[in-house]
């Protein structure tokens, strides 16, 4: 976390480094997720085994949640990819949506949320609201960073959704920024600023 903070790290550091904390929380994210037995036949003998249960899709929330989607799949790989497009208002701070695509049928997939910044909770909140009201009953959110009134909106907006973070930082500044944070995720991705 303290190398993806700090301001001279590259955007290649960056990608990578958002990948392998993403990767890591996968683990905590996906922990109680529930599996069925499976029969399986080893080189010796046949055992029960475990597959998991329900169908997963993960949700990157545009544009910064594309830089933790391949790792995400490195350990889930049947899991199937949907796209929710958002971005906040300088102004206003508030999202502004403009593309919706995820797995059918929405009802029997667990979905997980992916963005790294959780700042005033508004975009993950409308992010699951879009989720719930396309028929989604299952769903998780998984950020790198929050502030905690982006945890506060988010909860009390979406109690039934756990939310996993690295990282719960101090406050925002009054651009709406997470302090301390790391600036601007997407842009660090993808090098537009
Ligand atoms: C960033 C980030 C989150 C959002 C968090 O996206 O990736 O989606 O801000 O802020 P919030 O909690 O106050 O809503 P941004 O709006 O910068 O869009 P972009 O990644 O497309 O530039
Ligand atoms: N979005 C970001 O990318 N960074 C912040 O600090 C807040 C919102």
């Amino acid at each position: 976390m303290a190398l993806l903070r700090a301001v001279e790290t590259s955007s290649r550091d960056f990608k990578q480094l958002v990948g392998e904390i993403a990767a890591l929380m996968t683990y905590e994210a996906t922990r109680d997720l529930p599996t069925i037995p499976i029969e399986v036949t080893t080189p010796l003998e046949t055992m029960t085994g475990a597959t998991l249960a329900d169908k997963i899709a993960l949700v990157p929330i545009l544009r910064a949640g594309l830089g933790m989607v391949e790792a995400v799949v490195q350990l889930i790989p049947n899991a199937r990819v949907g796209h929710i497009g958002l971005y906040r208002d300088h102004e206003t701070l508030n999202p502004v949506s403009y593309y919706f695509k995820v797995p059918t049928p929405v009802a029997e997939h667990r979905f997980f949320l992916l963005d790294p910044m959780l700042a005033t909770g508004g975009s993950a909140v409308e992010a699951a609201a879009e989720l719930k009201r396309a028929g989604a009953t299952d769903i998780a959110l998984i950020s790198l960073v929050a502030a905690p009134i982006g945890v506060e909106t988010f909860t009390a907006a979406h109690p039934d959704v756990p939310v996993y973070v690295a990282a719960l930082d101090r406050e925002l500044n009054d651009n709406g920024y997470i302090l301390p944070g790391l600036g601007d995720a997407g842009d660090r991705l993808f090098g537009t600023r």
